[in-house]
């Protein structure tokens, strides 16, 4: 079998050869003699034209009743075409057909909305839209792999299932057994914990980054690059209750270089998937959004903004009749302010630091003013917050003073102030939510439609 993509990316080597393909129908076009199959055998944005002949073929008759969605394997001659918009065809010699496709296929050839293609998240990867997105979804995760192993990076695989809440924000799903012999619910509402599986309440986690703090302080430099669960209660379009994390940690290191670190890493990722999904980002570009290539290049080739939480509020409180939510000091940002900096002030994308301690997580580095935290949100274009991060309190008395504040159980969190007690030494890390990052790729701007198969709010088909 020879592959699309081979054919695409090194024609001379297969012009004037007779090679088999093996495909999925698109469409396929046929008169009284010949005919014209699209095929696309998955390993390539674009389709293979097959023409096909009557008396080339000993079963024509059975080829013209071919259907949209049929799987066949092509063999025959692929021949120049310098005058037809395709750089070559396949001219059949044989069509052997593995199965045909019945006409209630839900994928016929023509527009459907992605509100529809979301019904069907089995058999929407067949379409253009979508296997542009998930091979570009594929290649993204391969680049930031490849950046983090070219800096000497370790990949920690840090548990899912877990005891304590890292964003401290109670949104998470709780993990018990159905043992019914030994049920964990004792009566409606009540779990005895002492009865369930690990013997303590545990959950789903929303990040990996406390343990990966404990490896970064043997390994200096880590990242995780996994599955988060969040129950948050907003059907957003940026909200989903699974989705992937990448979480660089790294010690020695200051919330300046932890962004100098996530900017390098998405031009890294912008990059990459610029140069090795040209045609799937062009296909953004022409039929998902008009600017795409406009903005990444120039995403690329200049230097992110920077300002502090405090002139973020500054510049909103001008503005404040532009939105729905109030803003004043000490308000979280919502979707629609952190839109209006990087849309409309600076138009690239934009960290925005230093926010009040008392609306972000207990880890974060307290500042001198006492008020705030060296956090760091990157804010970007039609998304929004993409990475959220901040340099860690390594101070011992000031993490437990803060974690009373908050009223964390110190006991819980035993191993992680052991890990300033022990070798403790300035660190720092962000999350980068990937879907968010896929968006920001492609252009696409519904969080369901960057994920395989989504679970958000109220939805978890298949
Ligand atoms: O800002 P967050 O909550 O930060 C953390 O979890 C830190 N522990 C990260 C760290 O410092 N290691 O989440 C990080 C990113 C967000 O900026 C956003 O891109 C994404 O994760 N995210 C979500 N993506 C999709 N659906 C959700 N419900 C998300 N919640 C957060
Ligand atoms: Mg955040």
């Amino acid at each position: 079998y020879t592959e699309i993509k081979r054919l695409f990316r090194s024609p001379d080597e297969y012009i004037g050869k007779t090679i088999t393909v093996p495909g999925w129908v698109r469409t396929v076009r046929d008169s009284k003699t010949f005919g014209f199959i699209e095929l696309n055998d998955g390993t390539f944005f674009k389709n293979l034209q097959v023409v096909f002949e009557d008396g080339k073929l000993d079963n024509f008759k059975e080829i013209t009743k071919l259907s949209v969605g049929s799987s066949i394997e092509v063999e025959g001659e692929l021949v120049e075409t310098p005058n037809a918009k395709q750089p070559f065809e396949l001219k059949a010699k044989r069509i052997l057909v593995e199965s045909f496709c019945p006409a209630d296929y839900q994928l016929q050839k023509k527009r459907h909305s992605f509100e529809f293609l979301r019904t069907i998240s089995h058999l929407r990867p067949r379409t253009n839209t979508f296997s542009a997105v998930f091979r570009v979804r594929s290649l993204a995760a391969f680049a930031i792999h490849k950046f983090f192993n070219e800096r000497g990076f370790v990949y920690v695989h840090t548990p899912l299932i877990t005891g304590s809440d890292c964003e401290g924000a109670g949104q998470m799903f709780r993990v018990t057994t159905l043992d019914m012999k030994n049920p964990p619910r004792q009566k409606e509402g009540d779990i005895d914990y002492s009865k369930d599986f690990f013997e303590k309440e545990t959950s789903l986690t929303v990040s990996g980054q406390l343990t990966g703090e404990a490896y970064a302080l043997a390994f200096k430099n880590i990242y995780t690059f996994g599955p988060t669960f969040r129950a948050e209660n907003s059907n957003t379009a940026r909200h989903a209750a699974e989705f992937w994390m990448i979480e660089p940690e790294i010690a020695f290191a200051d919330l300046k270089d932890d962004m100098i670190l996530a900017e390098e890493m998405l031009k890294y990722v912008i990059n990459y998937v610029l140069e090795n999904a040209p045609e799937e980002m062009q296909f953004f570009n022409s039929f998902v959004d008009k600017g795409l290539l406009e903005r990444l290049a120039n995403v690329v080739n200049s230097d992110f903004a920077h300002i502090t939480y405090t002139e973020a509020i500054e510049i909103l409180e001008k503005n404040k009749d532009k939105f729905e939510y109030p803003v004043e000091w000490g308000v979280d940002l919502q979707t629609e302010h952190e839109r209006y900096i990087t849309e409309q002030v600076y138009k690239k994308p934009v960290f925005v630091t230093d926010y009040p301690k008392e609306i972000k997580a207990f880890y974060m580095r307290v500042n001198d003013d006492n008020k705030t935290v060296a956090a760091m949100d990157l804010l970007v274009p039609g998304v929004g917050e993409i990475i959220g991060g901040s340099q860690r309190e390594e101070r011992l008395d000031t993490l437990e003073k803060r974690m009373d504040e908050m009223g964390l159980n110190k006991e819980d969190y035993q191993w992680y102030i052991d890990l300033r007690k022990y070798g403790g030494t300035k660190h720092a890390g962000f999350g980068l939510g990937f879907e968010r990052a896929i968006m920001y790729l492609t252009g696409i701007t519904n969080i369901r439609d960057v994920i395989p198969f989504p679970r958000t709010t109220g939805s978890c088909e298949f």
